[in-house]
């Protein structure tokens, strides 16, 4: 009979034949699955598992610190590696949305390759693949820190060549939150809403620049722990703010402003491949909407997406 603590024995027990005395790296998204698979590893090799941690510049508020923290606690040995600069470069300029998910996927294995080169002697790639990847791996978007591996294809960076450890290849993510709580990994982590890879760039519409996400970053902390003190996030599937590029009249004081346009999107969901929009009570968008208005100057507008999926999809890019 399957449990998590017997599924935690078996895997760790099948880790240490598997890799040995060897060393292996892993890049950690801060997410549930990359987490959980981790956290196994690291069970059944402790310090030979090296973590890596990027900082893209488009993460959420406060959110490159939180997990490194939350990491810590768990006991993980995990670099945290600011390229914040590196992605913006990178990203000036560009507004297609398949071209800034490409640059972004393409900076991160810059990175982590780089990062890879500074251990002595790696030999083996860790990944937080789970089974709907495994069956999905024609899908468009993949999960957010798995790096293909393409063996014996030339020209490849060297951690793509690596041999992969993927504990978690065989499990559903509900069977991965229960294995996460067996590790003792904190509930707020395991229950986080899915983020994707390209996180925020492709929540600001059009060109990334600094500013947009400091504001976007700001507006989303209000929408977030808004739905957290509220005791709606558990209600609802995914749940972010998107900065449109469209600004519009507003007046402060007797002052005419000219600034952004936020949407709010929340849904309910049970995979993500079809979707309905959250209908959250009125009092607590017209609270949201105030509070973004107040505090993040630059914004003077705020709507709810009503759209469910299809037609539409989760995010606006
Ligand atoms: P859509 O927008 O297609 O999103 O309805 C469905 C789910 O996938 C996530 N998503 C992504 N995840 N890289 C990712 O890792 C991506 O490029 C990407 N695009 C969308 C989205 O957040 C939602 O959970």
């Amino acid at each position: 009979e399957w449990t998590p603590a017997s599924f935690v024995n078996e895997t760790v027990d099948a880790l240490k034949k598997q890799i040995g005395n060897r060393k292996v790296i892993m890049a950690l998204s801060g997410g549930v699955d990359s987490t959980v698979a981790a956290t196994l590893i690291h069970r059944a090799i402790g310090k030979n598992l090296f973590g890596i941690f990027v900082d893209n510049g488009v993460l959420r508020k406060d959110e490159f610190q939180q997990v490194l923290d939350t990491y810590a606690t768990i006991g993980l040995n995990v670099k945290g590696v600011d390229a914040r600069e590196h992605f913006y470069t990178k990203l000036a300029g560009k507004s297609n949305p398949e071209e800034k998910r490409k640059i972004i996927g393409g900076t991160f294995i810059e990175v982590f390759d780089r990062e890879a080169h500074t251990i002595e002697g790696v030999e083996l790639l860790g990944q937080g693949t789970i089974y709907p990847d495994v069956i999905e791996s024609v899908s468009v978007h993949g999960p957010s820190v798995t790096i293909k591996s393409h063996h014996n294809v030339g020209g490849l960076p060297d951690t793509m060549k690596l041999e992969l450890v993927e504990p978690l290849r065989y499990l559903f993510k509900d069977e991965v939150r229960r294995v996460g709580a067996e590790l003792g990994i904190p509930a707020d982590l395991l229950n986080r809403h899915p983020f994707p890879g390209p996180g925020l760039a492709i929540r600001i519409l059009g060109e990334i620049t600094e500013e947009k996400v400091d504001l976007l970053q700001r507006a989303d902390a209000i929408f977030i722990n808004g739905l957290k003190e509220h005791n709606l996030y558990d209600k609802v599937w995914q749940a972010g703010a998107i900065l449109l590029p469209v600004q519009s009249v507003g007046v402060m004081g007797d002052e005419r402003t000219y600034e952004f346009t936020l949407a709010l999107r929340a849904v309910t969901s049970v995979d993500g491949m079809t979707a309905d929009w959250a209908h959250l009570p009125y009092e607590f968008l017209a609270h949201i909407s105030n509070e973004i208005i107040n505090k993040v100057r630059g914004i003077n507008r705020v709507v709810y997406d009503i759209s469910s999926k299809p037609p539409a999809t989760i995010e606006w890019e």
